[in-house]
């Protein structure tokens, strides 16, 4: 592979590969060095259209981990804030030979597109509510380890399905190594199809936590919402906050994840957000080494002369 668009796009022993690429950098970062110059002579360039905290950061730690000259453009200061098209973007990057660009983008495809235009690597940090492919890479690893094992679980994805990216990664990625998915969501916050991407659908969480092994929670995107209707608050708390009341209906060794960022009171409780079930700050962790991995896999070292 040359790009990671799509968790789609990946066979089931390329996913296996990169979880156990990832395991490597594990060990790696948490050594006292905390690197590995595979990446040396390369340059990647991090563009974000959105924002982000975690995946925008943990990129740019994962290239310097491996020795990669890192830069982090600034969309706010670009030329894309004088009105610069993001194919004349790309193809103005791209004439500074990077040899990979992260790209975060708020349209679905819009990193696709982008890929087609340039030749370098690309890795999609996020389009619109399309695929968050890392997320998912990440989110496997954190559960992997957790539970030594990912064949034969039942994760439960419970929130704004409709409008998540990393919903639909997990889904594709998990499907791919035989774990058991469900969704807990309103019916207004559903995409259609979707019982072609999860095992099981479910609109009362009681029901839908009944025996998950992993409960993933994620917020709601307000800023995909687009008209559609999103439920107050104070409603979405009462019926899909996770709470200890809910949790107790999955297995008492039920981990709790969150791709962040994170909405304490409104998708989740603070009390579980910071108990022992939470697997939050690995799943952190685990984004560095997964990002290692990725930018490993994608960008063998050159054969010296
Ligand atoms: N999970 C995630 O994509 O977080 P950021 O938006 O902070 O990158």
């Amino acid at each position: 592979q040359r790009h990671l668009i799509s968790i789609a796009d990946l066979k089931q022993h390329e996913i296996l590969d990169l979880l156990d690429r990832s395991e490597r950098m594990i060990e790696i970062s948490r050594q006292e060095r905390k690197s590995l110059p595979t990446l040396s002579g390369k340059t990647q360039i991090n563009l974000f259209f959105e924002p982000s905290t975690r995946t925008q950061s943990s990129f740019e730690i994962a290239g310097k981990r491996l020795g990669a000259l890192v830069v982090n453009m600034s969309v706010k200061t670009s030329s894309v804030s004088k009105g610069e098209t993001l194919i004349d973007t790309a193809a103005t990057l791209n004439a500074m030979r990077p040899d990979v660009l992260i790209v975060r983008h708020s349209a679905a495809g819009a990193v696709e597109l982008l890929a087609q235009k340039v030749g370098c690597s690309v890795v999609n940090a996020g389009d619109g509510a399309h695929e968050h492919p890392t997320q998912a890479l990440l989110d496997a690893l954190t559960i992997r380890n957790h539970k030594g094992r990912l064949a034969g679980l039942t994760v439960a994805i419970c929130g704004d399905i409709a409008n998540s990216r990393v919903a639909r990664s997990n889904l594709l990625l998990l499907g791919a190594l035989n774990v058991r998915t469900r969704v807990i969501a309103p019916k207004t916050l559903l995409p259609p199809g979707i019982e072609n991407l999860a095992t099981e659908v479910f609109s009362d969480m009681e029901e839908g936590l009944k025996g998950a092994d992993v409960v993933m929670m994620l917020r709601l995107q307000h800023e995909r919402a687009n008209g559609k209707m999103i439920p107050s608050v104070r409603e979405y708390y009462r019926f899909y906050g996770l709470d200890e009341q809910k949790l107790a209906h999955a297995k008492p060794d039920a981990i709790v994840m969150h791709p962040g960022p994170m909405n304490r009171g409104v998708e989740i409780d603070p009390s579980i957000a910071d108990s022992e079930r939470s697997v939050i700050t690995d799943q952190v962790e685990m984004g560095v080494a997964v990002r290692m991995a990725v930018l490993d896999a994608l960008l063998p070292p050159r054969n010296e002369p």
